[in-house]
């Protein structure tokens, strides 16, 4: 019998698959689980791996390296999906595709498969993930193949003795992980409808949140966070306090209309209370630490990375360079950002840097300002040459309140000689 290594949540999609991947598949089925850092209890998925008919059932404890490899580089790089979306599941994929690998090449498998539909991004993800890991290995994605629906699976469930997960109950699909929690589906999908409380339980309701200002202190090096309120602590109980912390101050809600990378528009829910502080801190240190040019052009490559990250191609060589460049940029990112919570709302309080370019010299309206004000009169008489070149020229004999009404993109058709 061929082998091949699931990727196994121990949800109802994937422990339906291990039956199935033996009946319709002709598979000997080895489980794959990922830890990382959703509150599961792992012996009991591994347990029920087994019982379900899996010959072997593989936990592995990743969170270490999904935080220093895929978190760290994503929050340096400023990368937020569509502005918004910290992309928690889509930083995760590539992880668990490259376990998949890995597991198929210790036990000797040549396919690997996965829960996803075909609707999805993470089919893509790990498909892809895969193909550019081992482009050998064949995958199989039954639910995608075989469409099949809830329904069917709790009826397959039943009739092979899979027991079915509590979390049945839940209205919504939901994946989660360290750096943020996914919730679609259900009424979320009417995109006029607010998401209900239940929608939500990483954070508390800014109604409930408590009534009192707290600040926190993010210490970076070089862009990455070390410690928090003065404690130096490892990244895996940095994000888990601060998912916590911020959590209970009802921040890091996020209700996205996104588009997926196969056309679809789609109403998702999240909630990433760290990665939403963490974001704010880090792009208020780079103000301080980055020059004007950088700033913008990093700027670029975040959403060039964003856009990476979600459709799959966090191994591709494009994705590995604009990597190296933002691992540069942040050299003199060092530095601690505070930052207040309060019912929902995370704000930046104070920042300072070793090496901040912010030079109060030059800033203050105060006495001791070292600025040199004759200075700027020549440079404005440079900086406004085009326009005063403009103004003689194309603009002469228009009034105030037609260059007004020009400006504003109202009326004023045609050539703009003046005649
Ligand atoms: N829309 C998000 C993304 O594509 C979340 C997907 C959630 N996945 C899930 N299996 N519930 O990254």
């Amino acid at each position: 019998m061929d082998k091949v290594v699931l990727a196994y949540s121990g949800g109802l999609d994937t422990s339906v698959l291990i039956p199935w991947l033996r009946e319709k598949y002709d598979f000997d089925v080895i489980t794959l689980t990922a830890n990382l850092g959703s509150e599961q209890d792992l012996d009991a998925i591994r347990a029920k791996a087994l019982r379900t008919g899996a010959s072997e059932a593989f936990v592995e404890d990743v969170r270490d390296v999904f935080v220093r490899f895929f978190c760290w580089p994503a929050l340096q790089s400023g990368a937020l999906y569509e502005g918004t979306y910290p992309l928690a599941t889509a930083l995760a994929r590539p992880l668990i595709a490259k376990l998949l690998v890995d597991v198929a090449h210790r036990v000797g498998a040549r396919a690997v498969a996965h829960g996803c539909t075909g609707k999805g991004n993470d089919q893509v993800r790990f498909d892809v993930a895969v193909k550019a890991l081992d482009p050998s290995l064949r995958i199989v994605a039954p639910v995608r193949d075989y469409q099949m629906h809830r329904d069917e699976e709790i009826e397959y469930a039943r009739e092979h003795d899979i027991p079915i997960p509590v979390t049945i109950d839940s209205p919504y699909s939901i994946d989660e992980n360290l750096w943020g929690r996914s919730v679609e589906a259900g009424i979320l999908e009417d995109p006029w409808i607010e998401p209900p409380e239940n929608a939500y339980t990483w954070t508390k309701s800014p109604l409930d949140a408590p009534d009192k200002l707290q600040y926190v202190e993010i210490e970076f090096e070089e862009g990455i966070p070390r410690r928090l309120d003065g404690e130096a602590l490892d990244g895996v109980e940095l994000i888990t306090r601060l998912n916590r912390i911020a959590g209970e101050h009802g921040v890091g809600r996020i209700d996205h209309l996104e588009n997926r990378l196969v056309g679809i528009k789609s109403r998702e829910v999240y909630e990433a209370p760290a990665a939403v502080v963490l974001n704010a801190a880090h792009s208020e240190l780079e103000k301080l630490t980055l020059s004007k040019d950088q700033a913008r052009f990093k700027a670029k490559v975040a959403a060039e990375i964003a856009d990476l990250i979600y459709n799959g191609l966090w191994f591709s060589s494009l994705h590995q360079d604009l990597a190296g460049y933002v691992a540069r940029s942040q050299r003199y990112v060092t530095g601690v950002v505070r930052m207040k919570l309060y019912k929902g709302s995370a704000q930046v309080a104070g920042r300072r840097a070793q090496h901040s370019l912010y030079d109060h010299s030059l800033a203050t309206y105060a006495k001791g300002d070292t600025f040199d004000h004759k200075a700027a009169e020549g440079f404005i008489s440079v900086f406004a040459l085009p326009l005063q070149t403009q103004a003689h020229t194309q603009w002469l004999g228009r009034s105030s309140d037609e260059i007004l009404r020009l400006s504003a993109g109202v009326g004023g058709q045609g050539s703009e000689d003046g005649a």
